[in-house]
């Protein structure tokens, strides 16, 4: 078999995305130690070319020698612009200026998008929910997916072998090293990186990824090709699965400690608080260091445990900032099945216990009657403070079982 750029995926399509390992933040804010695909599909209907979704923009010159390798001189036709946000588009303007002739088909929502990011108004076929288009002797037919993850975005269902593309929906990070196939791949780290992925990009629009699940579950889908991560050609319904039970906020038995501490004596309490619970026999605990753990890592941790205890000092009056900054992201993921249980430290004025409660109230999950707020460092009445708890906490989750 001959080496080539792309990856022939069946009779009529090619995978012709790029793997991205030189980005340290995508969005600038979400850590890629791993690195990210960004997909591209090339359907050949036969008499017309279809490119599905782009690239990010630095890839462009690979990009365009699979895509030359795929046509062999052929016209393109078509670009589906499935979703508009830049790592998918920023390449657009190339193929427009390579084939002056192609067409794009895109939803309503993305025509100003297209305008003021990149001056695209003209040639473009607008397809509403539902509706089929032909691509030469196949065709493609368009689903509405708003907020997963724009307002503009949308997936396309060729019938005929069953294949969705879905753009970001069904996607995660890390690079596709060599296979790009779901049967091909080492699930447990594209697990991990789409959960974090999921949680970070697209979880606080998780009601809309529930309302694109439903409309999507009278398709005969038979492989996913999304903007990200493995194609899914031989069980898609595992990734289906997935993001159901991310969307639905299903989430693990276990309990997450998230603590800062400035000279350790929070972190005291975080240990005396974990102690308790596997006395308890809770048997999922993590500790996480809130000043050395990404804020990507502790938004994917909180959603997946049940549990949550946050714990920090007094900083200014009011919360440890790294804290504050969790907190924020927190009551801004709307997430829910939890429950909290919460820590501080008094320091020299005292303002974190408050503004912890504050969050509680605000935050709509189960609140442990228990909180700790400690002055310096923590004595034996404090830490057997800490140790009631992470008792409560305990009895808590075996409740909700
Ligand atoms: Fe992969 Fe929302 O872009």
């Amino acid at each position: 078999m001959p080496n080539t750029r792309s990856v022939q995926i069946n009779d009529h399509l090619h995978y012709i995305g790029v793997n991205d390992r030189y980005t340290h933040l995508f969005e600038s804010m979400w850590p890629l130690p791993d690195g990210i695909s960004y997909n591209s599909y090339l359907l050949d209907g036969g008499t017309k070319t279809c490119l599905i979704d782009c690239v990010r923009v630095h890839s462009v010159n690979e990009f365009m020698r699979k895509l030359d390798e795929v046509l062999q001189g052929r016209p393109l036709d078509y670009v589906v612009v499935n979703h508009m946000e830049p790592d998918h588009t920023s390449s657009l303007r190339t193929i427009k200026d390579l084939f002056p002739d192609v067409k794009i088909i895109t939803s309503k929502k993305a025509v100003s998008f297209l305008e003021h990011y990149y001056d695209i108004e003209e040639d473009l076929i607008i397809v509403g929910d539902g509706e089929k288009f032909d691509i030469g002797k196949t065709s493609l037919t368009f689903y509405a997916t708003p907020m997963v993850h724009w307002p503009e975005s949308q997936v396309c269902f060729e019938e005929s072998t069953g294949t969705l593309f879905s753009q970001d929906a069904f996607g995660g990070f890390g690079t596709l090293d060599g296979a790009i196939f779901d049967d091909q791949i080492n699930w447990e780290f594209y697990l991990d990186e789409t959960t974090r992925y999921y949680t970070n990009i697209v979880g606080k629009y998780s009601v809309q990824v529930q309302r694109a699940l439903k409309k999507l579950a009278g398709l005969d889908i038979k492989m996913i090709c999304p903007d990200h991560g493995p194609v899914w050609r031989d069980n898609p319904g595992k990734i289906v699965e997935l993001y159901d039970a991310l969307s639905k906020q299903e989430t693990k038995d276990g309990v997450v400690i998230i603590y800062g501490s400035m000279y350790g004596n929070t972190e005291m309490m975080a240990e005396a608080i974990a102690r308790s619970l596997a006395a308890e026999g809770i048997r999922d605990i993590r500790i996480r260091d809130i000043s050395k753990t990404h804020l990507s890592y502790l938004i994917a941790e909180t959603w997946n445990y049940k549990g949550i205890i946050l714990g920090c000092p007094t900083y200014n009056v009011g919360l440890f900032p790294p804290m504050g900054n969790l907190i924020q992201t927190l009551e801004k993921q709307k997430m829910k099945n939890h429950i909290l249980g919460t820590f501080t430290n008094y320091s020299w004025g005292g303002g974190a216990e408050k503004k912890m409660a504050e969050f509680g109230e605000k935050s709509g999950w189960e609140v442990l009657e228990t909180s700790v707020d400690v002055m310096g460092a923590p004595k034996q009445e404090d830490l057997d403070c800490c140790a009631q708890l992470g008792r409560e906490m305990a009895a808590a989750l075996k409740n909700s079982r």
